[in-house]
């Protein structure tokens, strides 16, 4: 088919995420197709290159069409695409999940699998809620989370939700979930209420839908001790911040802290196949063992929980980080992208207000004028303005609002930092 034939039908039969079709759809709009992919970059129907700068949207971590993933994927393609998991189990998903409890904090010791990061967060909510049923305490039924978070779109996730525009309107349909700005204001919740919580959830060191805004270094230390005092149990939302995005594996190990759930998705499989896991303790885990009669199971799962294919991709990435010695490799990218950021603040003193990094994740704040803190009304889609121009500059990437996000890839080469630094600089210039 040809490009142009593609998007006619594209047009007529698709309807795609966060994304008002009314614009998709309309004459003058030309949808990137993409076709093909290597290392950090991507590239479309009409042969234009470009580096991959939000990772396919925080998935990829050591690039695309890597031989490695390629070759573990193939070589279990050849034996089975797919069996189910309720029932039986396979070499490749036991090989993970151990995998996995050696790579993730101690005392995580159980692997739950499923699809995507708002199964893995559903998954830990559903289990919040039973253990606290089995363990006599019923009343811890509610739960906490912070401004702004974002954990997903299925209906348990989203209402653990804070961002208005995507969580509003479901907000009634969830049950009770508290959100607070900060820690401190946890720390005020009274008593009677602290007693209510099944879980506290919070993605650490860095919310990335809110715009990639940082928490305070050792807030997350701080909040696992309110946990432990409270006994309320700590979910850590690692579906973006995991394997390797922070600069270490994990971003809950830069405090040293242990959560109660660990949810995994995005980069578990290096960014190939839909693939999750919600891990936790023993203790959790044997909460739910007993005599089949008294329904302690944990009614839970999807048909494609530990899909072969996937769990071949994620023991292939984990692989990837001894073989490649992927975390050392990043530690000068990140201060490349650091330098590289600096300097674009420096030439854009009177429209970029803030750059925030953490690790190799990166949010550059665009506003109408620095000095005096005026934003560009939201309408303006200023921010999606400036990556369609970016991409006349060889860069693929999205904003939240106004904030350009950079999550390159973790093969991405120093030179391909820049080349992505200086397209958001192009693209500036040109529109502002
Ligand atoms: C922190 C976090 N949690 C959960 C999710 C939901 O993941 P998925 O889109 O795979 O359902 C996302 C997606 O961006 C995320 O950033």
């Amino acid at each position: 088919m040809t490009h142009e034939e593609l998007i006619r039908l594209d047009k007529k039969r698709l309807w795609h995420p966060f994304t008002q079709m009314r614009d998709w759809c309309s004459a003058e709009h030309d949808p990137l197709v993409i076709v093909s992919g290597k290392g950090a970059t991507l590239t479309d129907s009409k042969g234009r290159e470009y580096i991959d700068g939000n990772s396919s949207i925080w998935t990829n971590i050591h690039g695309h069409n890597h031989p490695v993933i390629n070759a573990a994927i193939e070589g279990q393609l050849r034996k089975l695409a797919h069996s189910s998991f309720l029932g039986f189990t396979n070499e490749l998903a036991i090989l993970l999940a151990d995998a996995l409890v050696k790579a993730t904090p101690a005392p995580l010791s159980r692997v739950f699998y499923s699809d995507d990061g708002s199964t893995a967060i559903e998954c830990a909510i559903k289990m919040a809620i039973q253990y606290w049923q089995l363990t006599d305490n019923a009343r811890r039924c509610e739960f906490v989370s912070f401004a702004n978070a974002y954990h997903g779109d299925t209906l348990g996730a989203a209402a653990l939700g804070g961002i208005a525009t995507f969580h509003e309107r479901f907000s009634r349909f969830g049950f009770t979930c508290h959100s607070v700005q900060s820690l401190a204001e946890l720390e005020h919740l009274p008593a009677e209420t602290a007693e209510t919580l099944a879980a506290v959830c919070i993605e650490p060191l860095i919310q990335g839908a809110a715009g990639m805004q940082t928490w305070p270094q050792g807030m997350l230390r701080a909040l696992r001790e309110w946990c432990d005092r409270t006994g309320t149990l700590l979910i850590c939302d690692e579906v973006m911040t995991g394997f390797g995005r922070t600069g270490t594996l994990f971003a809950c190990e830069q405090e040293d802290v242990c959560p109660d759930f660990l949810a995994v998705a995005k980069g578990l499989t290096g960014g190939y196949m839909p693939l999750a896991a919600t891990l936790t303790t023993e203790r959790i885990y044997e909460a739910f063992l007993g005599e089949y009669d008294e329904l302690k199971t944990f009614f839970y799962g999807h048909s494609y929980c530990g899909n072969p294919l996937g769990c071949a991709a994620a023991l292939a990435s984990l692989r990837l980080f001894d073989e490649e010695d992927t975390l050392s490799m990043l530690q000068p990218k990140i201060e490349c992208l650091r330098a590289a950021l600096a300097d674009l603040q420096h030439k854009h003193l009177g429209n970029v207000s803030a750059v925030r990094q953490c690790g190799f994740i990166a949010g550059i704040d665009i506003v109408k004028d620095a000095a005096t803190g005026e934003i560009f009304p939201w309408q303006d889609q200023t921010g999606a303005r400036v990556c369609v121009a970016a991409r006349e500059f060889g860069l693929l990437t999205r904003p939240v609002r106004d904030t350009i996000a950079v999550m390159l890839p973790l093969c991405a080469t120093n030179d391909q930092i820049e080349q992505t630094v200086v397209a958001i600089d192009r693209a500036l210039r040109i529109l502002l």
